[in-house]
């Protein structure tokens, strides 16, 4: 089959691999019809490069139709159409009852001390093959793979693989109060989809910032008040604090992660960190501060005084320095994690009905080809031409 590979800092390819089979009674294998490109691609594409191996496939937000099961697999068929979350789990154990579905006991990597297993998502999270590719073998198939109806276009589904859940749950831990307000840092898919999500849980006043124009422009047409970050902090903070009596909001969400725009110094050392060897840059990346920390501490700056930050951006390094004396004295609460699929799957699936509220089916930017891998991902990390939201139809 046809998969996009991950060969080197800056460098993914369309390569002929061998089909996945089930190999396990819980296996299924999935014909993949729609896979979604994602921010957390691009960490793996430079910043996480030293955890990946050549040849490793990329993608976590596949949805498809089964095509083999295992034999232990009695709920699902060939032909479901399903979606398939970007993270596995088991299902029964103590983190996924509590619907933290990506601190499962029974997939977690020990080796590497991190949470669930992710698809293509390196060797930190157990070099699991990914999903931008013909074919997808998933694994605890019946506990993952959600069942979706078998009309509607793919766009009005695809998303519940990473995208809706990872949005819904920023939205969820940032415990916006009824009418309140929210600063989404990061207007990519994430940051869009969160302004929605936070709309329509009844935020009083969305704020979106972002330094990329077209999506600024995006999220104002969804009545998202907007801001250039790269005025300068002070002017942004001041601006957000006006509207909202002078205390910043009660909420910051950042979506933007560890490649936040406006940080030269450690953008140079991360590039530095990516081309190194590898033993020598997992290390780094794994006791250093790689991070770019400027959303972040946008964030903490901006939110009221005991308002709380949701970080759905990812970050890597170990020993940034954070300013505690800030956090601490603002009394700010922080929640953070890898998006749990199944915790709020069941929330968002009756919005995916005719009425589209949340606007996913013309949410993407581009429908491309596996054949495009390359070119697709080079001009995401661009954020030229209004790319946005790239979806593979394998
Ligand atoms: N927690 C999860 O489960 C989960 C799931 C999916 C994605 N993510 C993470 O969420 C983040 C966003 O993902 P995405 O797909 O929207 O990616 P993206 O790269 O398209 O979005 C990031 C956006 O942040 C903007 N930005 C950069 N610097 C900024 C700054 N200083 N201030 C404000 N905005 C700035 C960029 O212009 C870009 O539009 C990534 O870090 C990704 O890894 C987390
Ligand atoms: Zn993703
Ligand atoms: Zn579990």
């Amino acid at each position: 089959m046809k998969a996009v590979v991950w060969n080197g800092v800056r460098d993914v390819r369309t390569e002929t691999v061998p089909d996945p089979r089930a190999e396990e009674p819980d296996d299924a294998v999935i014909r993949v019809t729609s896979s979604g490109l994602c921010g957390s691609d691009l960490h793996l594409y430079e910043v996480l490069g030293p955890f990946m191996n050549p040849g490793d496939i990329l993608g976590h937000e596949p949805m498809g139709v089964v095509e083999e099961v295992g034999s232990a697999v009695t709920s699902l068929n060939p032909g479901d159409r399903v979606v398939v979350p970007f993270q596995v789990s088991c299902g029964h154990c103590l983190m996924c009852e509590t619907g933290l579905q990506t601190q499962c006991d029974n997939t977690k990597n020990d080796e590497q001390n991190t949470g669930a297993g992710l698809y293509g998502y390196s060797s930190l999270y157990g070099s699991i093959p990914g999903a931008q590719a013909e074919y997808m073998r998933v694994l605890r198939a019946e506990q993952n793979a959600i069942r979706v109806p078998r009309d509607g276009p793919d766009e009005r589904y695809v998303y519940l693989s990473d995208v809706l859940p990872t949005a819904w749950q920023a939205v969820r831990y940032a415990d916006i109060p009824e009418g309140g307000s929210v600063a989404v840092l990061g207007l990519g898919p994430i940051g869009q989809m969160a302004c929605r999500v936070a709309e329509h849980l009844g935020a009083g006043q969305v704020f979106g910032v972002d330094p990329v124009p077209d999506r600024r422009v995006r999220a104002a047409t969804q009545g998202v008040e907007v801001f250039d970050p790269s005025q300068g902090t002070d002017d942004l903070l001041q601006e957000i604090r006006e509207r909202t009596d002078g205390r910043g909001p009660d909420a910051v969400i950042d979506a933007v992660g560890m490649e936040a725009s406006g940080h030269g110094a450690v953008r140079l050392a991360q590039r530095a960190v990516s081309l190194m060897p590898k033993e020598t840059a997992a290390k780094l990346v794994e006791t250093a501060g790689i991070d770019r920390l400027a959303a972040l501490r946008t964030a903490i700056d901006l939110v009221r005084r005991g308002g709380t930050i949701s970080l759905s951006g990812v970050y890597g390094g170990m020993v940034d320095p954070l300013p505690m004396l800030t956090l601490f004295d603002k009394q700010i609460q922080l929640r953070m994690g890898q998006a749990n699929v199944h915790q709020w799957a069941p929330q968002i699936l009756p919005l995916l009905d005719e009425e589209d509220v949340l606007g996913v089916e013309d949410f993407a930017s581009d429908h491309v080809a596996l054949q495009g891998a390359s070119e697709a991902y080079r001009r995401f990390q661009a954020k030229k031409d209004g790319i946005f939201k790239t979806v593979f139809k394998p």
